[in-house]
């Protein structure tokens, strides 16, 4: 008998785990306690704030304060990949380009930045000194800055949510914190305390750094702090993204339909950004619409949570696994109970992945691409290869009634970082890949 995923999980072994709890979008998502009306609230507030952000950041000059991302056919990437891991009749792949994302460089700038955005407009309704007549550029006025100056957003981060909050808090004159658990980059530490950010580095993982930071902030109104684990805004903020996507698949001529579904592979770290994401995509797609997260083999905290439905109650300590990955974005022991629930109807499947397997995408992507990604980012492409190659994959298709055939799905590949890192940082993971 081959090993079951969780025998594999412990193992530290790449898994592909096909949900059981998935159901019909129509059956479920209305008794979810998040509506499709959020996701387009959330827009609105993002199209209220753009004027602002276009002022802020000169890179959105284009967009008109809108940050977003490309959608990139990728030819080069799907015949790599088809060639490398043996999927014959791979195609129509796609980059949903995050890893370039403008003022922030990560997938992290749609969460983060939008619940910064959600709380200033909050603090700055409740001054009653908005002036309804004029556009949201009014609160990069000094009245505003000395209002926002008097709070502390505070945040636990593996690297690029603190880059986020820490960037567009402080463009607005908030004063940030953010603690950073152990395997943050150097580099990101760095380039917030560039931008007065106070960052305190943590001797412990990411779930630690988030209770110590929840503490510190227990109790006092005047720390704000945004809860990886369990912030709506966060959530609703990446799930924005999908109404863009829809729109770019139009443009594109990409069809989505029973015999054209669309399968996205999200990297997961706590799991907010991959399941804002799912969420919308199962409102705007539907049924087409199949959603895979992504983990290291030593961090695989979602696909624990799921599977056991244990969620945040279990670590992958509990496991003998030990965090060790250098995707740093992904390396969380503890998933988001929050966003698991969400999931258990929502999500298709979850899939583990080697770092060796990460440092080959990476490789591949920039080798056929030129694209530049963190490690976090490129184990989305190993999706397919666990889709296609593996018996639990192959029986996830059969049991969903998809064809077989991969041609007939848009795979996107969902990068999630890499624009910020540091050309010998982007180096030295080459150099890496490599090696091993
Ligand atoms: C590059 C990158 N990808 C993916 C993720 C995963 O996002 P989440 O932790 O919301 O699941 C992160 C999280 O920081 C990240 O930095």
């Amino acid at each position: 008998m081959e090993p079951s995923a969780i025998e594999r999980l412990k193992g530290a072994q790449p898994f592909f785990w096909g949900n059981p709890g998935c159901r019909h979008a129509p059956e479920c998502l209305e008794s979810l306690p998040l509506k499709f009306e959020d996701i387009l609230d959330a827009e609105k507030r993002l199209q209220r704030f753009a004027p602002l952000l276009a002022e802020c950041f000169p890179d959105l000059d284009a967009s008109g304060g809108i940050i977003e991302s490309k959608l990139v056919k990728c030819h080069k990437l799907a015949s790599w990949i088809a060639r490398e891991d043996g999927i014959d009749g791979l195609s129509n792949v796609y980059v949903k380009a995050d890893h370039a994302l403008p003022v922030a460089g990560s997938i992290k700038a749609r969460g983060g930045i939008y619940a910064v955005l959600h709380f200033a407009e909050r603090v700055a309704r409740e001054s009653a000194l908005m002036d309804d007549g004029l556009d949201y550029r009014q609160l990069l006025d000094p009245k505003f800055r000395r209002i926002f100056g008097e709070y502390e957003l505070s945040v636990g981060s593996t690297g690029n949510l603190g880059l986020s909050i820490g960037i567009m808090g402080s463009a607005l004159g908030f004063r940030v914190t953010v603690h950073m658990s152990k395997e943050a980059k150097d580099w990101k530490k760095e380039r917030l305390r560039k931008r007065g950010v106070d960052v305190v580095e943590h001797a412990s993982d990411y779930t630690a750094a988030c209770v110590m930071a929840r503490q510190l902030s227990d109790g006092n109104p005047k720390i704000h702090f945004i809860d990886d684990e369990n912030s709506v805004e966060l959530f609703l903020g990446y799930s924005v993204a999908l109404l863009r996507l829809r729109k770019q698949f139009a443009d594109a001529g990409i069809r989505v339909d029973a015999g054209h579904p669309v399968f996205f592979y999200l990297p997961c770290g706590v799991g907010g950004a991959p399941g804002g994401i799912t969420f919308a995509a199962r409102h705007v797609f539907g049924d087409f619409a199949h959603c895979f997260f992504i983990e290291p083999v030593q961090a695989p905290c979602m696909a624990a949570g799921l599977i056991t439905g244990k969620h945040s109650d279990i670590s992958i300590y509990d496991f003998g696994l030990t965090l060790k990955t250098d995707a740093d974005g992904l390396a969380v022991s503890c998933p988001s109970r929050f966003v698991g629930k969400l999931m258990e109807p929502l999500l298709s499947a979850c899939i583990t992945l080697t770092d060796k397997d990460m440092y080959r995408y990476l490789l591949a992507m920039y080798e056929t691409e030129d694209m530049e990604v963190e490690t976090s980012s490129s184990s989305a492409c190993g999706g397919p290869k666990m889709l296609y190659r593996t018996n639990e994959g192959i029986e996830f298709i059969k049991s969903m009634g998809l064809q077989a055939s991969p041609g007939a799905a848009t795979h996107i590949f969902w990068t999630t970082g890499g624009l910020f890192v540091p050309a010998e940082q982007h180096a030295a993971y080459r150099a890496m890949a490599r090696r091993i």
